[in-house]
């Protein structure tokens, strides 16, 4: 691992919370088949672990958004690969890596809730309070994070990082404007 990257929660540690989250959706949707829909891309580790510790039939499928105009915290938000599935009366559960200003998903909430879903909630592995925009009901959270841009398990800095087995936090300069 670069030295420049400090761990912040280890794979241990994400193993197990991991293995809570899914057995506690397991139990929560028990008789159920629900539709796992995940945001490309920082979401697709956590997914990947997370459904094998799903015990229930789940469907999964994949949604990829962006957000352009007003820089990263403020803007629109635009679809740009759809989910194949219809979840018209099924059981939707949203998989984020990370809700951070909340923009991404408050926007995603709308635009899955509009095709009357059976049902609506939302699983993500990290929650960023302090900088939340948008007040949006977290169903399952694995962990709450401090105000430092975090990589590994899928989360990426300028496409890079996803391949750490750990959240790790990058240096304050590698992520200010005009920074490496
Ligand atoms: P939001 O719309 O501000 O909540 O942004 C959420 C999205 O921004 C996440 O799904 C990530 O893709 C990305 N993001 C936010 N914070 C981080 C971070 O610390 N590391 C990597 N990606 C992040
Ligand atoms: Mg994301």
């Amino acid at each position: 691992m670069e030295k420049n990257l400090e761990i912040v929660i280890g794979e241990q540690e994400l193993r197990q919370r991991v293995r809570e989250l899914g057995a506690e959706i397991s139990r929560d949707y028990a008789g159920r088949s629900p539709i796992l829909v995940s945001v490309l891309k920082g979401a697709f580790v956590f997914l990947a672990d997370l459904v094998r510790e799903i015990s229930i039939p789940v469907a999964v499928d994949f949604m990829a958004i962006t957000r352009y105009g007003a820089g990263r915290r403020g803007g629109a938000v635009r679809i740009e690969k759809d989910l194949d599935l219809a979840i018209a009366g099924r059981d939707v559960l949203v998989v984020e890596d990370i809700v951070d200003t909340g923009l991404t998903l408050g926007y995603l909430m709308k635009n899955l809730g509009a095709r009357d879903p059976a049902s609506l909630a939302v699983c993500t592995l990290l929650d960023r309070r302090a900088r939340r925009l948008t007040k949006l009901p977290l169903r399952y959270v694995g962990f709450e994070v401090p105000d430092r841009f975090l990589v590994g398990y899928g989360l990426d800095h300028r496409e890079l990082h996803r391949n750490l087995p750990h959240l790790a936090a990058l240096p304050e300069e590698a992520t200010a404007p005009g920074g490496p």
